[in-house]
């Protein structure tokens, strides 16, 4: 098995495979396979989530479950078609932990979204995209190299990387999903004028 810091994929197959056969971190054993993005070369946007769910582990595509339909709904609200950006995760192999014989989805560590960090920059520059929008703290946080506070640094493009790709940050959609019926109306309009700057870009 290939460690991230090995061998430079030179193609988004051979990027599959190697993220596929990483062991670099202990999810990779557990998971049914490693997820990687889909979406059209040099696209003005990626979009970035923390990890597959359930769903996508057993699908090998990201954002099929609940948040990915959530994701969706946003993106048909705006007329952002989602073939246009490449969806991707910060973090390739779902975490889970049984119950019976339920997954339930555990979040990554610090530590996991650190060694899964060159999947990601390997993705990014095969990808080519023109800008970065992160999903959620886990996202920013491989994006940019720094913890993020995504509610006080949401809804702005920051200029920090060193490859000058603008990021965007805005919440996760599963952060939607979790939150009680009466603060959801409000967070989904929030949500979606996010998503809808996002999509402009800056200058
Ligand atoms: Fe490797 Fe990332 Fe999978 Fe961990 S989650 S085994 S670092 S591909
Ligand atoms: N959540 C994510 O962050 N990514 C997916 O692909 C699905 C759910």
């Amino acid at each position: 098995p290939m460690p991230a810091e090995g061998a430079v994929p030179q193609s988004l197959d051979e990027l599959r495979l190697a993220a596929n056969a990483c062991r670099a971190c202990p999810i990779g054993a557990l998971a049914t396979q490693a997820v990687c993005g889909e979406g059209p070369p040099q696209p003005a946007h990626m979009l970035v989530g923390e990890q597959p769910g359930d769903h996508e582990d057993l699908a090998g595509r990201p954002f099929v479950g609940p948040a990915g339909q959530l994701l969706d709904q946003a993106m048909a609200h705006l007329g952002w078609p989602r073939d246009a950006v490449y969806l991707a995760n910060a973090v390739k192999h779902f975490k889970y932990e049984l119950r019976g014989k339920r997954r339930i989805h555990k979040t990554a560590a610090q530590r996991e979204a650190e060694a899964c960090a060159g999947w990601l920059a390997h993705e990014i520059a095969l990808v080519r995209p023109r800008a970065l929008v992160a999903l959620g703290a886990t996202a920013a946080r491989a994006l940019l190299g720094r913890p993020v506070a995504v509610q006080s640094e949401r809804g702005t493009w920051l200029r920090e990387r060193s490859d000058g790709l603008p990021v965007f940050v805005t919440l996760h959609p599963s952060a939607l999903l979790r939150l009680p019926d009466d603060q959801r109306a409000d967070a989904w309009a929030r949500w979606l004028a996010d998503l809808a700057l996002a999509r402009q870009r800056p200058e």
